[in-house]
């Protein structure tokens, strides 16, 4: 069964970061090498809207898929939903793009510009079943929603 993960830390520094630099790719990277260094998770990182695909950004992890198609995989689905998706077994949701066949439960988180639109995914990836619970939506949604105050205009 999944437990609770303590996010506060992770929170206050993520907070740190955002105020200290501007460039969004740099904070990308920081916040997916914070995600990685309080979690471990298996995979941890940033895909960014390139047009009507998803090109990989910043992340912690193994080699991933470097583009992915609006609408297709749980990145994609949740890029065309705008909301945030938790599967827990990735082998059971349709269209689940398999970049390792290591992962298997993941959370995706959408990142949105102040007009709605959606700019980045945050993708989160375990080797483990049934891994991400709601305390991990409501706080990863946290970290998502500092990223937005700063970057989405
Ligand atoms: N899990 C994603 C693909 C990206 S990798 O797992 C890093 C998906 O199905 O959207």
């Amino acid at each position: 069964m999944n437990k609770n993960r303590d996010y506060s830390f992770t929170l206050k520094q993520v907070e740190g970061l955002l105020i200290g630099e501007e460039n969004i790719i740099s904070n990308l990277a920081n916040i997916s090498a914070v995600l990685k260094a309080d979690h471990n998770f298996f995979w941890v990182g940033f895909y960014i809207v390139d047009g009507n695909e998803l090109v990989l950004g910043p992340f912690q992890g193994p080699v991933a898929c470097s583009r992915i198609s609006k609408g297709r995989g749980v990145c994609g689905k949740a890029w065309q939903s705008g909301k945030s998706i938790l599967v827990a077994d990735v082998h059971k949701f349709p269209d689940h793009i398999t970049c390792s066949e290591i992962s298997k439960s993941e959370i995706v988180i959408p990142v949105c510009r102040k007009d709605g639109s959606v700019m980045a995914v945050l993708d989160i990836d375990s080797d483990q079943i049934d891994d991400f619970n709601l305390h991990d939506m409501e706080n990863l949604e946290k970290v998502v929603f500092r990223i937005q105050e700063k970057h989405g205009r």
